[in-house]
């Protein structure tokens, strides 16, 4: 129907998969939108790659954003990316457990699915990949993606399994989407050096786009993790963006030197009570070296907790 765009029951006739969408939905279309007429739903790993495999006989290009769900902003900067620059985009929705540690939120973190697919279907999304665990790891899955000394620092410290899952996972999604390009956010910058470091390494003729960090209107970068904060821990999260924005001046202002850098944001954090560091540091963007002065591309990341939750925060300067 002209005008309008709906979600369809993924292949009808199919044995119902669970992440099926039940149901059509009439909405108005966005001007300009016709080509995106339906936004479909799996679980299954066939079917995405029948679906794939059928865009590319017809020749068009493919867009993978790979995330865990609870989408918001930022999540929609990176689906908004894709499809400005592919003919049709894949985006994975997906809480992959083995990278979680055993002591992390895996259990409580954040899913509604139903609001995930209003998000997609609203930027233009083609298909949404949702599977079970079971459907990504079979009951002895023993076959890992680990990159060494890039994932090594920052978050790496205190989560020392956590890149080799996230690797792992989106080698499975890059294999079972076979994308052309794959989008990430900056907010995650270990993470999209890992994932940079891992495609050139094992020549995955896939383009990585890193895409800038979406923060709200006061400053805190968005994070499905906000959502553990209560309103007093809200108002003391500010003091990440607060110190990545001092940072990055003084390092825009002409200071090159690591420690003054650090030991200012870190002064900034220990003034707010709620907030515990785990670590404010100055490294490498690409190989996730520390770096004594600024020089190069520079990336000043913060972990810091807030009460329970832990929420990251940096920037990255060409110096
Ligand atoms: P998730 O935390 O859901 O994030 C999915 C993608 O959205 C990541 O590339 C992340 O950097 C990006 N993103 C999150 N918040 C953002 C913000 N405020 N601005 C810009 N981009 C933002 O990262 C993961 O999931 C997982 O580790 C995954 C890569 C999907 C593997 O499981």
């Amino acid at each position: 129907m002209p005008g309008l765009f709906y979600f369809k029951r993924y292949a009808e006739s199919r044995t119902a998969h669970p992440c099926l969408i039940g149901g059509c939905r009439d909405r108005e279309e966005k001007p300009g939108a016709e080509r995106r007429i339906i936004m479909e739903i799996t679980g299954s790993i066939s079917e995405v790659r029948a679906q794939v495999k059928e865009w590319r006989k017809q020749g068009l290009t493919v867009g993978l954003v790979p995330t865990m769900g609870y989408l918001h902003e930022g999540h929609k900067s990176l689906i908004d990316r894709a499809v400005a620059e592919n003919d049709r985009v894949v985006v994975s929705d997906f809480v992959n457990p083995i990278q979680f540690g055993v002591n992390e939120d895996l259990a409580t973190y954040p899913r509604d699915i139903e609001a995930d697919k209003r998000l997609c279907g609203e930027a233009g999304a083609d298909l949404i990949f949702h599977p079970e665990a079971e459907e990504m790891y079979a009951p002895d899955f023993s076959t890992y993606v680990e990159t060494e000394k890039v994932s090594k620092g920052l978050c790496g410290r205190t989560r020392p399994t956590h890149f080799r899952g996230v690797c792992t996972v989106v080698c499975k999604l890059f294999h079972i989407v076979m994308p052309d390009r794959a989008y990430f956010g900056q907010k995650d910058a270990q993470q999209l050096a890992v994932i940079r470091r891992m495609v050139r390494d094992l020549d995955m003729d896939i383009q990585i786009v890193g895409c800038p960090i979406i923060r709200e209107a006061d400053g805190l970068a968005k994070s499905s993790r906000n959502t553990y904060l209560n309103k007093e821990e809200r108002k003391a999260a500010l003091v990440l963006s607060r110190a990545v924005f001092y940072g990055e001046s003084m390092i825009k202002n002409g200071e090159r030197d690591a420690e003054a850098v650090l030991e200012a944001m870190r002064g900034l954090i220990e003034a707010e009570p709620l907030a515990r560091i785990d670590y404010v540091e100055m490294v490498d963007a690409d190989s996730i070296q520390p770096l004594a002065r600024a020089a190069g591309r520079v990336l000043v990341a913060v972990a810091v907790y807030i009460g329970r939750t832990r929420l990251i925060d940096n920037f990255i300067l060409e110096v």
